[in-house]
C-alpha cells in the first residue's frame, strides 16, 4: 500500500521515517513544507489521486501552544482546515486518515484518566483548533483513526525532555511544576503503534474511531525532570513550583492522563511504562543512534 506521511519532518514524522523499513510491504511518500502544504486542497487531493494513496498519516500541525494564543488564525488553517483538507482528500481516494490529535481538548479537571468519549473542552486555541479538526474529519467521514496523544518527544525537535537536558548542563538548579499531571509519549513508541495499525487495519472496512496513546505510567512534569536529570547523569537540583509560579499564555490540563485501554485491546499493543521510555531515549540519544 501506498502511504502518505505529512508533517515527516517534526518529531513523530521523524520517528515514522526511521520505522520505514520495518514496513516495508508499504511505499511510504514521505512529505512536509514548503513543498508540501495540508491547506492546500487541490496538491493535496492531486498527489493521493496521482500517487494511489491507500493511507494517509497526519503528523503535521501547528504545535506552538503559547504562540497560538496570538497566531491564532494560522493554528485554525493548519490544525483544523487542514485536518478537513486531508478528510476530503481520503474519503475522495478511498484511503484509511490516521490523525494525531492531543490532550489538550481536554480541560484537565477530571480525577480518573479521560476516556475517548469523555467531554472536549479545550482551555486554549491550540485544544480549540485540534478538537475542530477532530470534529471536521468526523464531519466529512473518511475511514479514519484518530489518535489523541500527550507531551510527545522524541530525539529529534525541540521538547521537554531536550530542554532539560540543556537546563541541567547550564544550570545547578531549576524549578518545574508540581501540579500538572500526565503521561510522557516516547514518539518512537507511539510511531510503532501506527506501523502497527498500518500493517493489519482492513482497507476494505469503514472505520470511525478515537483513540488514546501515551506511554504507561504517570507522573507530574517535576517527577519526569528529576527522571531526565537522573537518566541524563546530571546533578541539577530539581525544585517542584506551582503552575501559578510560571505562568504561561496558553492554559494547560492540570490533569491530563489519557486512558489507553481502547486502542491496546483494539489492535493489540503493549504499551512501554514512560520511564522505561525515556531511558531507551536517552540511551539512544547518547550513543547517537
Ligand atoms: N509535541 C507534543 O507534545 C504533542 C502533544 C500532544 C499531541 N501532539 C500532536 O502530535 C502530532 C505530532 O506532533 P509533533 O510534536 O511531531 O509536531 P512537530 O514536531 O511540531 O512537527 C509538525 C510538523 O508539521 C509541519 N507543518 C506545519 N504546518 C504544516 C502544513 N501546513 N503542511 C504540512 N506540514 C506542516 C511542521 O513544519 P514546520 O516546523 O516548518 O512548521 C513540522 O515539520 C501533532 O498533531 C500534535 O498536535 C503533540
Amino acid at each position: 500500500m501506498n502511504i502518505l506521511v505529512t508533517g515527516s519532518r517534526g518529531q513523530l514524522g521523524s520517528e515514522l521515517h526511521e520505522l520505514r523499513e520495518t514496513a516495508a510491504s508499504h511505499r511510504f511518500y514521505f512529505t512536509d513544507l514548503p513543498e508540501f502544504d495540508i491547506i492546500s486542497a487541490e496538491a493535496v487531493e492531486s498527489f493521493c489521486r496521482g500517487h494511489r494513496i491507500g493511507a494517509i498519516v497526519n503528523c503535521a500541525a501547528y504545535t506552538a501552544v503559547d504562540k497560538a494564543e496570538t497566531d491564532v488564525k494560522q493554528a485554525f488553517t493548519v490544525n483544523r482546515d487542514g485536518a478537513a483538507v486531508l478528510a476530503g482528500a481520503a474519503r475522495a481516494c478511498g484511503a484509511l486518515l490516521v490523525h494525531i490529535s492531543t490532550d489538550y481538548v481536554f480541560d484537565g479537571r477530571n480525577c480518573r484518566p479521560y476516556r475517548e468519549d469523555d467531554p472536549a473542552s479545550p482551555g486554549g486555541v491550540y485544544g480549540q483548533s485540534k478538537w475542530e479538526g477532530e470534529e471536521a474529519i468526523r464531519r466529512i467521514g473518511p475511514s479514519h483513526l484518530i489518535i489523541r496523544t500527550s507531551w510527545l518527544y522524541s530525539a529529534y525537535g525541540q521538547n521537554f525532555v531536550k530542554t532539560m537536558l540543556r537546563l541541567g548542563r547550564e544550570r545547578e538548579s531549576i524549578g518545574v511544576v508540581f501540579d500538572q499531571v500526565g503521561s510522557p509519549t516516547r514518539a518512537a513508541d507511539l510511531a510503532s503503534a501506527i506501523v502497527a495499525i498500518l500493517e493489519s487495519f482492513d482497507p476494505g472496512k469503514q472505520y470511525a474511531e478515537t483513540y488514546h496513546y501515551s506511554n504507561e505510567g504517570v507522573c507530574s512534569w517535576y517527577d519526569f525532570a528529576k527522571a531526565i536529570m537522573a537518566a541524563g547523569g546530571l546533578s541539577c537540583d530539581v525544585k517542584p513550583i506551582e503552575t501559578a509560579d510560571y505562568p504561561t499564555p496558553a492554559l494547560r490540563p492540570h490533569f491530563s492522563v489519557l486512558n489507553k485501554r481502547k486502542i491496546r485491546e483494539a489492535w493489540n499493543l503493549e504499551i512501554p511504562h514512560w520511564h522505561d521510555a525515556l531511558l531507551k531515549t536517552l540511551d539512544s540519544m547518547m550513543r547517537g543512534t
